[in-house]
C-alpha cells in the first residue's frame, strides 16, 4: 500500500494524490472547479439538479469496497481525482522503451502526442453527458433514471481525471486545454466535440442502452490501451476509470436485454411467432426485434469509426513511443515491440474481402478494433440466449466491420451488414432494411414516457433482475424535487 491510497474527502476536491502538498496545482484546479459546476448546471441532466439521487461515490481505489451509496443532489456530488495505487518499480511493458522505468514526468519528445491523447479522451467524457441531458425526462423507471445519472456523474469524474493530468503535467497549454473541454458542445456546428460519435443525438432510451453497450465499450478499449502506458500517471488514472466503466456497460447490456425480454414476453403472450410481423408486435407498445437489429447496426458502425483506420501511422507511433499499447498488452505472448510481427488486415480485392498480412506495428488500430468486436460478439450472444429461451426464431447479428463506415479504409465501400460489397445505388435503395428509418425512430420516440412511480416500468422494458446495491424492486432511487 502506498501513501496515496487514502482518499482525502475533507478538501474541496476529493483526491488520493496528496493535492494539498502542491499548492499551485490545487489553486489552479480550485479555479477550474466553478467553471465545471457551471458547465454541469448548463449541460448536465436537465430538470433534475435538485432531486436526491441514490448514487455511488468512490471512497477508495481498492477493488474491494471502493464505493459507498447514498442520496446526493447531483451538483453536490463529490467529483474527485482518483488514481490506482502506484506500483513501486513499475517498468514500461511495450514499445521502444520497454524495460525502462515508467515515466513519472512527461518526456519532452512525447509531450504533444500525450497531450493530444489526453484531450481526445477527456473530450468524450463531458460530450456523453451533453448527449444524454434530456433523457431524465423520459426515463422508463426510477431505477433507469438513477442509472443514467450515475453514468453522467461518473463521466463528469472522468473529465476531472483528464483535467488533473492536463493541469499537473502540461503547464499553461494544459490549463488552456482544460478550459476548452468545458467550451466545446456535443452536436454544436461551431464548436463540436472532437469525435463524430460524440456529436450524434441520444434522443431515446434505446439509443442510451445501445450507446452504453457499444460506445462506452469503445471507451473501455481505449482506456485499456492506455492502462499500460509508459507515462505512469496516465496508466494509473485510466486503470481506476475502468473500474467505473464496468457499470456503464452493465447498464447498456442489461438495458437492451430487458427490452428484448419484454418484447419476447409480449410475443409469447399474444402468440406472435413471426418476429417480422412488426405491426403486430408494435401494437403492444414494445420494440420489435428487427428494429433492435437496425439500432444495433447504427450504433456499432458509428462506434467502429472511433477506432480510425486499420492501418495507422499515428497508432504505430504511439505504440512505438510506449505511450499507447494494445488491449491486455501484458497478457499478449510476443516481444511487445512488434519488430518482425505481422497482423492480418481485411482488404478489398476485386470486391471481395480477404485477409492480408501487414506489419503488426502499423495494424495496432486494426487489432484494438478486432478485440472490441470480439467483446461485442459475446454481449450479443447473451442477448440471443434470451430470444432463444422464448423459442423465437430470430438472432441478432453484429454487423460486419466494414458496414456503414464513414472513417477509415472501408468508408469508400458500400457494404451490407453481412459483409458483401455491393453497388452504392443498391446499398442506398436497401439501407432502410439495415438502419432505422424515420418511421422506426418515431415509433421508438412514441414509446418514451416518464414513469416515476417506484417499482413501475414503461411498457417496452422488463424490470431488472436485481436492484442497485441490493435494494428492493420498489426502491425510490430518485426523490424528485417538488
Ligand atoms: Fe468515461
Ligand atoms: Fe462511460
Amino acid at each position: 500500500m502506498s501513501t496515496f491510497d487514502k482518499v482525502d474527502y475533507d478538501s474541496l476536491i476529493p483526491n488520493n494524490v496528496d493535492l494539498s502538498s502542491d499548492r499551485s496545482l490545487q489553486r489552479a484546479l480550485e479555479k477550474w472547479h466553478p467553471n465545471f459546476i457551471k458547465w454541469w448546471m448548463d449541460m448536465g441532466p436537465n430538470g433534475f439538479q435538485n432531486s436526491e439521487v441514490y448514487l455511488r461515490t468512490a471512497v477508495g481505489v481498492d477493488p474491494e469496497g471502493w464505493a459507498k451509496f447514498g442520496y446526493v443532489k447531483m451538483p453536490d456530488y463529490r467529483w474527485g481525482i482518483l488514481l490506482s495505487p502506484k506500483e513501486e518499480g513499475r517498468k514500461i511493458p511495450f514499445g521502444q522503451h520497454k524495460g525502462e522505468p515508467a515515466w513519472q514526468e512527461v518526456p519532452g519528445e512525447y509531450r504533444a502526442m500525450l497531450r493530444r491523447l489526453i484531450v481526445i479522451q477527456g473530450d468524450t467524457e463531458p460530450a456523453s453527458v451533453e448527449q444524454q441531458r434530456f433523457l431524465g425526462n423520459t426515463a422508463p423507471s426510477l431505477y433507469d433514471m438513477r442509472n443514467l445519472f450515475q453514468v453522467n456523474v461518473e463521466e463528469g469524474r472522468h473529465l476531472w481525471a483528464m483535467v488533473y493530468l492536463l493541469h499537473k503535467y502540461f503547464g499553461r497549454d494544459g490549463r488552456e486545454e482544460a478550459e476548452l473541454l468545458l467550451q466545446r458542445r456535443s452536436g454544436n456546428v461551431d464548436k463540436p466535440r472532437i469525435l463524430g460519435a460524440f456529436n450524434e443525438d441520444t434522443p431515446d432510451w434505446l439509443s442510451f442502452y445501445m450507446f452504453t453497450t457499444f460506445t462506452d465499450r469503445d471507451g473501455k478499449m481505449q482506456l485499456e490501451a492506455l492502462a499500460n502506458s509508459g507515462f505512469d500517471p496516465l496508466a494509473r488514472t485510466t486503470r481506476f476509470m475502468l473500474t467505473e466503466e464496468g457499470h456503464h456497460m452493465f447498464v447498456g447490456r442489461t438495458g437492451v436485454e430487458r427490452v428484448i425480454q419484454k418484447t419476447c414476453e409480449i410475443m409469447k403472450q399474444h402468440n406472435i411467432s413471426d418476429p417480422f410481423a412488426i405491426n403486430d408486435v408494435r401494437k403492444y407498445g414494445v420494440v420489435d426485434l428487427p428494429t433492435l437489429q437496425k439500432k444495433m447496426n447504427f450504433h456499432v458502425s458509428v462506434t467502429l469509426d472511433l477506432f480510425g483506420s486499420d492501418i495507422s501511422t499515428n497508432a504505430a507511433n504511439a505504440f512505438n513511443s510506449s505511450i499507447k499499447g494494445r488491449f491486455h498488452e501484458t497478457m499478449i505472448d510476443d516481444d511487445h515491440q512488434l519488430l518482425n510481427d505481422t497482423y492480418p488486415i481485411l482488404k478489398n480485392v476485386n470486391n471481395k474481402f480477404i485477409l492480408s498480412d501487414e506489419p503488426a506495428i502499423n495494424a495496432v488500430n486494426a487489432r484494438l478494433c478486432d478485440d472490441y468486436i470480439n467483446d461485442c460478439v459475446q454481449v450479443v450472444a447473451t442477448w440471443n440466449k434470451v430470444i432463444k429461451s422464448f423459442g423465437i426464431n430470430f438472432t441478432l447479428d453484429l454487423p460486419h466491420k466494414a458496414f456503414h463506415r464513414k472513417i477509415g479504409d472501408y468508408s469508400e465501400l458500400s457494404v451490407t451488414p453481412k459483409g458483401d460489397i455491393i453497388e452504392a445505388s443498391t446499398w442506398n435503395a436497401q439501407q432502410h432494411d439495415w438502419l432505422p428509418d424515420n418511421e422506426d425512430l418515431e415509433y421508438i420516440l412514441s414509446l418514451m414516457t416518464n414513469v416515476t412511480e417506484p417499482g413501475k416500468f414503461a411498457s417496452w422494458v422488463a424490470p431488472p433482475k436485481a436492484g442497485i446495491n441490493g435494494q428492493p424492486g420498489d426502491y425510490e432511487y430518485v426523490k424528485l424535487a417538488a
